[in-house]
Order: C-alpha cells, then structure tokens, then sequence
C-alpha cells in the first residue's frame, strides 16, 4: 500500500518540487496551500496531485483537514512542514504582526501539523516527519530576526520531537536549505541578492529539486536510523 504524504505549501516553489519527487517515489501526496486558488488549480491538473487549501498557522484547521485527508485518503505517514513566509525588515520597522505572522505560520505550523498527525504514526508504529528550516535560523540574517527566530525554533523542534518518535518507529529531521531559486528568494531585493550569492562557494542559487531530493531520502524506509538530524543544502554557504 502507498505511504500517505502532506506537503504543506505543497502546490509551488520547494513544496511543489518536494510533493512532485514523492510522488514520484510512489507516495499518494496530498498538497497543502494557502492563498492561490488558481495556481492550486493548475497544478492539481497538470500533476494529478490533491490540493487542499488551509492556514497551517489555524491549529483547529490542521486538525480539521488532516482529519478530513486521513478519512479520505488514508492514514497520514509522512508530513513534510515546508510552508513558510517572510516579512523581512530590521527590528526598527518590523511591526508586531510582522513578528507573529511568522511565528505563528512557520514554526506553528509544525506543531499544528505534528499535534494532527503524530498520534496516528506512533499509534501504527511508522512515521516521517521532515521540517524545512533555513541556513538563516542556523546563521541569522541581517533583516529577519521573526524568520530566523521561527526556523531556528523548528530546528529545536525536530530534535525534541525526534526524541519522542525515536522508539516508536517515528523519525522526525529538519532540512535547511540555503537560498533556492524560488518566488521567496526573487523577492529580496536584487542587490542585496547578488551580495549574498557571490557569498555561496558553489557559485550559485540552489534548484529547489536539490531540497526535494534530501526530503525523499528522509522520508525513505532507508532513513529508519536517520532522526534528529538537519540536513543543510546549502551550496556550503554556511558550514559547521
Ligand atoms: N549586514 C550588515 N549590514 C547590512 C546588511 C548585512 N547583511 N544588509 C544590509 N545592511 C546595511 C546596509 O549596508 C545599509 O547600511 P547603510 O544605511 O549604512 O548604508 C542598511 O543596512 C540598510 O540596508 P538596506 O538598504 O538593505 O535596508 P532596507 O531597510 O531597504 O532593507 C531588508 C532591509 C529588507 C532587510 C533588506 O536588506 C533585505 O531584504 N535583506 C535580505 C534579507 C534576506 O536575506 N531575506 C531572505 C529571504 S529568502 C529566505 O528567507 C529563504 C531562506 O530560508 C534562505
């Protein structure tokens, strides 16, 4: 039987390549999206992958629609916590909301997505829970002290949950990808961008298939032995 997956953000950027590459592994992939209706729309049809649309950073809603995912689909095996948002600014302009809207998207949205779903792989004894963080919640980054505050947070979420999985069959890894050429990373502006990619020793921004592809191993029967652990894919852009 097909493992069951939820890609949050899973219709565009990284979540999109992720939810592409696990079908591709013969995982049944349920995308999770936000806000676009019609670029959701385009890629269920052009993927044949499920799109459900809800605020991961809505605790009730994860509970809701992974419920609704479960019944439909089947028990949920794998969730992949990708859905992310930036409200960068230094500290001076950045507003509360700017603040919580990260917090309660990005890091919320991993323990509302693990509340829904961690029961039920520990309960039948398999689970893969893989976290996307960010090169700047290990490094920090000039302008982001909400985003490198939440993607820091998820490292040392992964590592606490990874503890309580670990015995029963449940691993739970983050990723940190360095800068990948997506809509995200098109937004900063494009001198600040070329100062941070003559910094990557590879000489480039990262392909978003280069995420999915250590995603894939991670949710692999391979990677049982795998847990704690944050990948970084990075181009060596921050080494440690
Ligand atoms: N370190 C030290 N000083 C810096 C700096 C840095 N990294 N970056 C900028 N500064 C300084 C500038 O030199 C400038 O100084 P002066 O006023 O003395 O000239 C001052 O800070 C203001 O810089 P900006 O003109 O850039 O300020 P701004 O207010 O217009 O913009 C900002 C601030 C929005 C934070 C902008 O710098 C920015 O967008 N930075 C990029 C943030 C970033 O990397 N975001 C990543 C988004 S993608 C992502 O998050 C995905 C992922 O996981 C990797």
């Amino acid at each position: 039987m097909a493992r069951i997956a939820i890609v949050t953000g899973g219709s565009r950027g990284i979540g999109e390549a992720i939810s592409l590459k696990l079908k591709e592994q013969g995982v049944t992939v349920v995308a999770n999206y936000a806000g676009n209706d019609e670029k959701a729309r385009e890629f269920t049809e052009r993927t044949g992958i499920a799109a459900v649309k809800w605020d991961v950073g809505d605790h009730q809603a994860c509970l809701d629609n992974c419920a609704r995912i479960a019944e439909e689909f089947g028990p949920i095996d794998i969730v992949v916590n990708n859905a992310g948002i930036t409200r960068d600014g230094t500290l001076a302009r950045m507003s509360y909301d700017d603040w919580d809207d990260v917090m309660r998207v990005n890091l919320g949205g991993c323990f509302n997505m693990a509340k829904a779903t961690f029961g039920g792989m520990v309960e039948r004894g398999w689970g893969r829970i893989v976290n996307i963080g960010s090169i700047n919640g290990q490094a920090g980054q000039y302008g982001q002290v909400n985003y490198a505050a939440a993607k820091s947070g998820i490292h040392g979420f992964t590592k606490a949950l990874a503890q309580e999985g670990a015995k029963k069959g449940v691993t739970v890894n983050a990723i940190a990808p360095g800068y990948i050429d997506t809509d995200m990373v098109a937004a900063v502006p494009a001198p600040v961008l070329e100062k941070i990619v003559a910094k990557i020793p590879v000489g480039r921004l990262g392909q978003a298939d280069e995420i999915a592809r250590g995603v894939a191993f991670l949710c692999s029967e391979d990677a049982g032995f795998v847990t704690g652990s944050t990948m970084s894919i990075n181009g060596g852009q921050h080494m440690y």
